[in-house]
């Protein structure tokens, strides 16, 4: 199953996710913020493995928008840290895969797992979303959350995962999208810059998916949603300082400046959120 060898990335995204102490950082941040590595529970971590705006909360609100099934088999592309494939381990009683580019945020996402006691049901491998590692038709489930923005060649993205996807099986993503307010303020927390950035609208991103053979079954605009919980948070770090215990961990010292341009971006329509269900058609 694993690559038999390291896979193309664009070297600027593998530059923006590359973080090679990142284990030992954890660790002593967890113990700073009072919590027990140890004895670990899942929501100790939501403040770093949930890497993607409005955390926890829009992973539950996806999940929800599936009508799960249990048993599935699930694959999560661009996993980071493997918060929403633990959570949907959990809620689905399924097994997991994780795929993402970065071997340290695999390497991480394995550790957290074993402290979780959740090894045997979640699994993460280092591999490019243009080129999983599996066979065609593997997949129950394709789980995505704010990875496209990193990914140029989006036809053959979409490609790739419809190719993994059993015949009625579906996609979920929830992805940051161009907005009509203009080109994004940058850094932002997927890019330092414009050349690991690769917005598609939302226009552009329904036409190729339907294009690829997807039907949708489900498309929510959360843009308003995912500006409310920035601005609270923007809020709530003024008043109270930053935490041990967050994203600057795995973004470093520019992460302030990155979580103010989200902010920015979404109030000026630069950038929108979707919450989104395809489906490979049965008789495919
Ligand atoms: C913003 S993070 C989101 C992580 C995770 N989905 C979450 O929501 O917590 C984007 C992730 O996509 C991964 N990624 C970017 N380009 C990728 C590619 N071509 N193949 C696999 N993973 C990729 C990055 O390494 C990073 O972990």
């Amino acid at each position: 199953m694993m690559p038999a060898h390291e896979p193309m990335r664009p070297a600027a995204v593998a530059g923006h996710y590359s973080s090679p102490d990142l284990e030992s950082r954890v660790l002593a941040a967890l113990v700073a913020a009072e919590k027990n590595p140890d004895q670990l529970r899942p929501e100790d971590l939501t403040a770093i493995d949930e890497f993607h705006v409005r955390g926890a909360a829009a992973t539950q609100e996806l999940a929800a928008a599936l009508e799960p099934a249990p048993g599935l088999l699930v694959l999560d592309v661009g996993c980071g840290l493997g918060g929403a494939s633990r959570y949907l381990s959990r809620l689905l009683d399924c097994h997991v895969i994780g795929v993402d580019q970065s071997s340290d945020y695999c390497h991480v996402a394995r550790m957290l797992s074993e402290r979780l006691g959740m090894s045997d049901r979640v699994a993460y491998l280092q591999a490019d979303a243009l080129e999983l590692p599996f066979g065609d038709a593997a997949f129950d489930l394709v789980w995505i959350q704010h990875l496209s923005m990193n990914i140029e060649d989006k036809p053959k993205l979409y490609r790739e995962i419809r190719r993994v996807l059993k015949p009625g099986g579906r996609l979920a993503f929830y992805e940051i999208l161009a907005g009509p307010g203009g080109e994004v303020h940058f850094p932002v927390p997927w890019a330092r810059d414009p050349s690991a950035s690769f917005l598609a609208s939302q226009e552009d991103l329904r036409r190729l998916l339907t294009e690829e053979g997807f039907q949708p079954l489900f498309w929510q605009d959360v843009t308003k949603d995912g500006l409310e919980w920035f601005r609270r948070r923007q809020q709530k770090s003024r008043e109270g300082g930053a935490s041990p215990f967050g994203l600057h961990l795995l973004l470093g010292e520019g992460f302030p400046a990155m979580a103010g341009n989200q902010l920015r971006n979404l109030e000026e329509g630069r950038i929108t959120l979707v919450e989104a269900v395809f489906q490979v058609p049965p008789d495919n």
